[in-house]
Parts: structure tokens; sequence; C-alpha cells
């Protein structure tokens, strides 16, 4: 038999879609799944002359061509490590395994070192765009040994999506880059989804637009600047009828939302760089919330909502609202890319925004045309100073934030005096004034630290770092 190009280890729905796109691109493909029955459901839904069953683990390391190539598809921690493990005995010098899972980049690191000790190279590839980009082309982020990439360059390219023509697949970096890309892409998605959400609620609770009419709204939404797959799909999700009663199911979906992870470990980084990325932050914690449904009714029933101001002209209310989501959007972008500029300082990654943003233009969740703008943002240096040092400084950006924000301060305001809870929004608008302010504060803070610690301060009239003897002359 020829030898095989790579070999897949999971076959659950990644991992099977992934491997029909490598079938479908004319690679050989071993596929291996650790229970047997899912390998062989499988084949018979999806028989393809490309891709061949392995029951054993051994047969399918045995069959790949050299270098062997073996992507796990498999759920992110403790699983990965046990099956590079039964990896490790079968596989030698020079051969690749690639994880295009969910994995937290540390792990990526840690893997990648104790492997390319052994000879063997890891790749950590961040995969976006759920079922459907698997199968018919995802957005690749690798990472890791950049020869074991260009081993496997033609593959991930061949079976990305496409981008006016350019496959959304690029090597990113070094270690864990990969994965680490792909954690802040979710950390953005989630801030994304949040902003959709609360401009739903702006739009249900204040504006009065029903499920029809929302569907029309971010439908049209998505003819404009704001066209993404994210709003793409809730068009449709507004439109979809429930299965078990009149109405529309988008009604009868708990108000509870789940969240795997990655999330949360962007926000954790974030925290640990010291970088603000306050909108995913909250889009996670808005999640967290949301789980808390019994101490939410009791809460509803004990704290005073404010009195409802129902908006009078409907179609103004729902262009504030489309701006606001706009200009919180560009604000949740440029905290996602800051973070990505700060790990790449941080860790030595040299990793290319533009180029990132460009393989985010198709393919994965976060999907839009505004990626090009993005991407145009980076490639071309629109800043002042060359490349943006953060996106808002960017001239694009900057005159869309300047013509907005006041759309955001009014959706904004008018959120919380309605008693909505729009965290996204309210952390879009913040950032944007400690990033504009003359003031934020911090000076009072530094003397309240000195003041109850000797923490010193800092003026602003001459160097050195200063300490006062405060409250000397107080009283108490
Ligand atoms: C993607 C997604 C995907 C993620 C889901 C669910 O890029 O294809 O980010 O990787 O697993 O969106 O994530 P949560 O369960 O954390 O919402």
């Amino acid at each position: 038999m020829t030898k095989l190009d790579i070999g897949i280890v999971g076959l659950s729905v990644m991992g099977r879609s992934l491997a029909l796109n490598m079938a479908d691109h004319g690679f050989k493909v071993g596929g291996y799944n650790r229970s047997a029955s899912v390998t062989d459901q499988v084949m018979k839904e999806h028989p393809h002359q490309n891709l061949i069953p392995f029951h054993d683990l051994g047969q399918l390391i045995a069959s790949l061509s050299r270098p062997r190539k073996v992507m796990l598809m498999i759920q992110a921690g403790k699983p990965v490590d046990a099956v590079i493990e039964q990896l490790i005995p079968l596989l030698g010098q020079g051969d690749i395994i690639l994880d295009g899972g969910n994995s937290f980049y540390e792990d990526t690191r840690r893997r990648a070192k104790m492997l390319e000790e052994q000879g063997i190279h890891y790749l950590g590839v961040g995969i976006s765009g759920g079922e459907e980009g698997a199968r018919f082309g995802p957005s690749i982020m690798p990472g890791g040994n950049r020869d074991a990439y260009e081993s496997v360059r033609p593959i991930l390219k061949a079976i990305a999506a496409k981008a006016m023509d350019e496959p959304c697949c690029t090597y990113i970096g070094p270690e864990g880059a990969g994965h680490y890309v792909k954690m802040v892409h979710n950390g953005i998605e989630y801030a994304d989804m949040q902003l959709i959400a609360e401009s739903y609620l702006l739009l249900k609770y204040v504006g009065g637009f029903s499920n029809r009419e929302l569907a029309d709204i971010f439908h049209s939404w998505n003819q404009g600047e704001l066209h993404s797959y994210l709003i793409g799909i809730t068009a449709d999700i507004f439109r979809e009828a429930d299965d078990l009663t009149d109405g529309e199911l988008i009604d009868y979906i708990l108000d509870s939302a789940k969240q795997k992870g990655t999330g949360r470990w962007a926000s954790i980084e974030a925290l640990k760089q010291g970088v603000d990325i306050s909108m995913i932050t909250s889009a996670c914690s808005a999640r967290i919330m949301s789980n808390h449904l019994e101490a939410r009714k009791k809460a509803s029933g004990l704290v005073n909502a404010p009195a409802f101001n129902p908006v009078t002209d409907k179609e103004q209310f729902a262009s504030m609202v489309r701006e606001a989501l706009y200009t919180g959007k560009i604000i949740a972008y440029a905290q996602g890319f800051s973070l990505m500029q700060d790990a790449s300082e941080q860790y030595g990654w040299n990793l290319d925004l533009g180029r990132i943003a460009s393989i985010f233009r198709a393919g994965c969740i976060i999907q839009a045309v505004f990626l090009n703008d993005i991407t145009k943002a980076f490639e071309s240096g629109s800043g002042d100073d060359g490349k943006p040092e953060n996106l808002i400084f960017d001239r694009f950006f900057l005159s869309r934030i300047n013509e907005h924000q006041d759309s955001l301060r009014k959706a904004v305001s008018t959120g919380v005096m309605n008693g909505l809870p729009i965290p996204a929004l309210c952390n879009a608008i913040s950032y944007l004034d400690e990033f504009r302010g003359k003031a934020v504060g911090a000076n009072l803070i530094q003397a309240q630290r000195d003041c109850f610690g000797a923490h010193t301060y800092e003026r602003t009239d001459r160097e050195g770092t200063f300490h006062h003897e405060w409250r000397k002359s107080n009283d108490n």
C-alpha cells in the first residue's frame, strides 16, 4: 500500500470533518479513534477513497510516510498527554505530532519541549470554524518548530478557508504561539458574541422589536460594515421556529450560557501580562453570572428595577445600537490584538499581527469584513508613526470611533437607565475614556498606597520616587 500522508487521531465531529477535508484535497489520510465503533460509524456514514480506517494506533503510524505526521483531534487536557505517551514509542526522529484541539498554550510549550528532547516535533495548531469550517475550510493557526511546519504546510494550506484566494493559514510563531493566538481569537469571539447579545437586549427590551423584526435588523446590518459570520447566524437564529411550540426557538432557550475555558484563559493571561482586555473579561463574567439562575431570580424580586422608558423612534434607536455595536467591536478587537502584541514582545514570538488578522478573514468564527480593515491597519502601518501601537490609533478606526462614540455613549446610558445588563458595552466606553481621558484618578490611588503602606509615588514636576509623611498635621 502507498504510504499515507497524515494520520488523524480522534474522529469525533472536528476530527472527522478535518480528515474528510484533507481527503477531499487528495491527501491520503489514516483515521483512528480510541473506540473503534466511532471509526466504523465514520466510514459507514462518510466512505471516502482517501480515508483509510485503523483500529490500531501502531498500524496507523506504520502506514505513514516519513516524516510521519499525526494530528490529534481530541479533547484538550489530560487526554492529549495520554495519547502522546502512547505515540512516543511508535514515533522516531523528525516525526511530527500536531495538536489541533483548543489546548492551553503553556501545555503546548511543555509538550513541545519534552518531545523535541526526543527528536519529535510538536506543533500546536489552533483551528477555528466549528464543524463546517473543519469540513470545508477552517482558519488555521500553527505554532511550533518552523521546519516541522514546512513539512505540513501543503496539507494545512490546502484545507484552509480562502480569503481573496489566500489560504487562511500562516505560521504563527514558535512554542505555543499558535494555541496562544487561538486562545485570543476565542476571547475576541466571547466579546463579539456578548456585544451582539447586549444589542439584542437593547433592541428587544427598550426598542420593543419582535423576533421577526430583529431578524430583519440583523440581516440588514449584515449587508454593511458589520458583515460577519456571527451577525449572519444571529439574523437566522431569530427566524428559527420552535419544534415544540408555535413560537420561535430563541424564546425557549434557557438564559444561561456555558463556556469551555478559552475566553477565561485569555482573561487570566491578560491579567498576568498586565494588559487590559476588560471587554473579553466582562464577556466571561457575563456568562458566569448567567449561570446563577436561582440567585438572579431571587435578586429580581428584591432589588428594585428602574423606571422603564421605551423609545419613540424605533428606527433611529436601531441605528444608534448598530453604531454602538460597531464601535464596541473595534474596541474589543483592539484589546485582543494588544494582548497578542504584548505576548509577542514578552515571549519573543515576533507575531505578525497583520498576517494574523488576514487569516481571521474567512473560515473562523470571528470572520468579518471588518478583518480586512484590521489587516490593512497592521500591514500598511496607517497609524501616525507606522504600525498602530493600538488599533484605536489607526487612522481608519480612529475616524470610525470619533464618528460613532456618541452612539456608544447613548446606548450605554439607555441600557443603564433602563436597568439592562450591558457589561461589554460599558467596558468599551470605559476603556475608551480611560485611554482618552486627561485623568484616571491614579494619583489618588498612589497617595492612598503611600499613606497606608509607604509604597511611594512619583511626581509630575520632578524625577524620582517620593514618600510623604501623611496625616501628620491631621487630628485623626
Ligand atoms: C472556534 C470556536 C471553538 C470553540 C467554541 C465553543 O473557533 O471554532 O472558538 O473553538 O470551542 O466556540 O467555545 P465555548 O464553549 O468556550 O463557548
